[in-house]
């Protein structure tokens, strides 16, 4: 198989799952860790330059069949219920479905389908276990988990980086692939997670919209001074520039409708088409695949 991807339809792509990704207000940021936490999995188990990209690319794509998820389940403040966690699981199969005849889904289709399968079987949708588990499948599942662990929910706190990954390495084996568990509990170890947990991008951290509890997300391109919207209620925070972070403060005013329009964050995006440019101009099939 050969992959010549196209810079613009490979950017328009990510820029579509960026906007369905910013339709739960909750997950601001989630992508650009995704990439940041495969991509350090992946580096850390050698991948080549041409898997880690396509790896890259997945983990920001993976959950483009959310679009066909209710927004009063995404925005739901509450636990799901059965019915309602139900209609989230469709979204692996449909997202796949979506993108099928995409000009470049052989890059996507797996990760889309298949980054909820677990290793004990017990996964969605086709409950596929062990090896049969795409490994790129396998990298996202971790990182997906522990994003999912050290962000805030509406319902619970984030969890402290320990004790998420605590928690994974009680699920080696069971939802995850053991030898790749070990690899990112050393990330952990080393602090190479750090900086990217609760973080919309490199060097700015999240904040929770005081007035009605959604994350506030900031672009990587901001600036001290520059003013931040809850996506949610309109609330409006001022970044402040505070030793090499920012910090944002609600100023209890609200942003006008086109401060309230989804955001994307261009640069990561750019970034990876630059990569996938470079490095995918002839790939071999993935491994596993
Ligand atoms: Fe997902």
């Amino acid at each position: 198989m050969i992959i010549v991807p196209d810079p613009k339809l490979l950017k328009s792509l990510l820029m579509l799952a960026a906007v369905v990704e910013a339709r739960d207000p909750f997950t601001g940021g989630h992508l650009w860790r995704m990439s940041c936490f495969a991509g350090l999995l992946g580096e850390k188990i050698g991948l080549a330059e041409d898997e880690l990209i396509q790896l890259k690319l997945g983990s920001f794509v993976h959950d483009i069949g959310k679009i066909g998820v209710p927004e009063s389940i995404l925005g739901k403040t509450d636990h799901l219920n059965e019915a309602e966690y139900a209609a989230v699981k469709t979204h692996a199969l449909f997202g796949s479905q979506l993108i099928n005849d995409h000009p470049l889904a052989d890059l996507f289709r797996t990760i889309i389908r298949h980054h909820h399968e677990r290793q004990d079987g017990q996964g969605y949708p086709d409950g596929l276990a062990d090896d049969a588990i795409p490994l790129h499948c396998r990298i996202i599942a971790i990182v997906d988990a522990f994003d999912a662990m050290t962000s805030t929910r509406p319902y619970r706190r984030n969890m402290p980086v320990g004790q998420a990954l605590y928690r994974l390495k009680q699920q080696r084996d069971r939802q995850f692939d053991g030898a790749l568990i070990e690899h990112f509990l050393e990330l952990g170890e080393a602090g190479e997670l750090e900086p990217i947990v609760r973080h919309s991008s490199a060097g700015i951290p999240m904040v929770n919209c005081d007035h009605c509890g959604p994350v506030v997300a900031a672009s990587g391109a901001v600036k001290d001074g520059d003013f931040i919207y809850c996506k949610v209620c309109g609330g409006e925070f001022r970044l402040h520039h505070n030793s090499g972070s920012f910090v944002a403060e609600p100023t209890g005013g609200h942003g006008a409708a086109r401060q309230l329009q989804p955001e994307v964050d261009e640069a990561p995006i750019d970034e990876l088409v630059k990569q996938a440019s470079r490095a995918l101009v002839i790939a071999p099939p993935l491994t596993g695949y």
